[in-house]
């Protein structure tokens, strides 16, 4: 599975984390960056990887700044996109079953290394159950329109 990754500097350490453990797990991993602790602008990075998963370039996007909270903010705004800002494993297997969410948000400052993992492999590993969740789902992406 091809999935696009990206931060600004505050989710730097975590997105390059992340970036090797699933690469190690044999997912297709497109870096939209940032690649350096310079300051930089979330809403930048999260652009670019949410195009790559509207146009299917990915099939899913991971986001992380500090808290998760511009990325998650920045990406709903997107076409397309239906982002779960995620701080715990049961919200991340929900936002996949129930909310078929694309993009997952995490915050770097808030939530350890070891729990990010387990969250983006229960993110990855679940799947959208359809039936009544797709006609919220569907009301959703009428508001787009
Ligand atoms: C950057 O300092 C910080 O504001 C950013 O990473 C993020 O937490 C914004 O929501």
């Amino acid at each position: 599975m091809k999935i696009a990754i990206a931060s600004d500097h505050g989710g730097l350490k975590l997105k390059e984390h992340l970036k090797k453990h699933l690469a190690d797990k044999g997912f297709e991993i497109i870096d939209h960056g940032t690649h350096s602790e310079e300051s930089c602008d979330y809403p930048d990075y999260a652009k670019k990887l949410c195009r790559d998963v509207a146009e299917g370039k990915a099939e899913k996007g991971i986001l992380v700044c500090g808290t998760g909270i511009g990325m998650s903010i920045t990406a709903n705004k997107c076409k397309g996109i239906r982002a779960a800002l995620c701080a715990d494993v049961f919200s991340a297997k929900m936002s996949r079953e129930h909310n078929d969410a694309n993009v997952l948000c995490m915050g770097e400052r808030t939530i350890g290394f070891g729990l990010a993992k387990m969250i983006a492999d229960t993110w990855l590993a679940s799947e959208f159950l359809g039936g009544r969740h797709a006609r919220c789902v569907n009301k959703i992406i009428e508001l787009e329109e």
